[in-house]
């Protein structure tokens, strides 16, 4: 077993881990945040994105020793006193959710986006969110869902 202090959402937690052990099953089985999706476990989908020292990664990728005396953000941390974050409200006024598998993923991708180019172009938002994979076909959505999650944020 392999001891991790990883601070998750704010909160530090200190577990003990097999060596094998992702970071997302991690915070799925051990922290019971399950925003993030295992969907391919193989690092094809995406829909296991969550940020790590505000970067995203796939977390069926990382090990959990690798996150140890790391931040992880995860979906779950996004909403302030009761209230949707941006780009969560945005995701919701502008419908671009309809499963919901992708929807925490894509929701983390734009937040890491938008901290790192506060206007994106639509170009640029739709290589951000490359590498989460929608099989509802919910991209036009949630491209204005960002565009409009932008301009909330520039006017805060
Ligand atoms: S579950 Fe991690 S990329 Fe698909
Ligand atoms: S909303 Fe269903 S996979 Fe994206």
């Amino acid at each position: 077993m392999i001891a991790v202090t990883v601070t998750v959402n704010g909160t530090r937690h200190d577990v003990e881990v097999e060596p094998q052990v992702t970071l997302l099953e991690l915070l799925r089985e051990r922290l019971f945040l399950r925003g993030a999706k295992e969907g391919c476990g193989v690092g094809e989908c995406g829909a296991c994105l969550v940020l790590l020292d505000g970067e995203p990664v796939s977390s069926c990728l990382v090990l959990a020793a690798d996150a140890d005396g790391r931040a992880v953000e995860t979906v779950e941390g996004l909403a302030r006193d009761g209230a949707l974050d941006p780009v969560q409200a945005a995701f919701v006024d502008h419908g671009a959710i309809q499963c919901g598998y992708c929807t925490p993923a894509m929701v983390l991708a734009a937040e890491a986006l938008l901290r790192r180019s506060p206007d994106p172009g639509p170009a640029e938002t739709a290589e951000a969110l490359a590498g989460v994979l929608c099989r509802c076909g919910s991209y036009p959505k949630v491209l204005a869902a960002v565009a409009a999650a932008a301009a909330t944020k520039a006017v805060r």
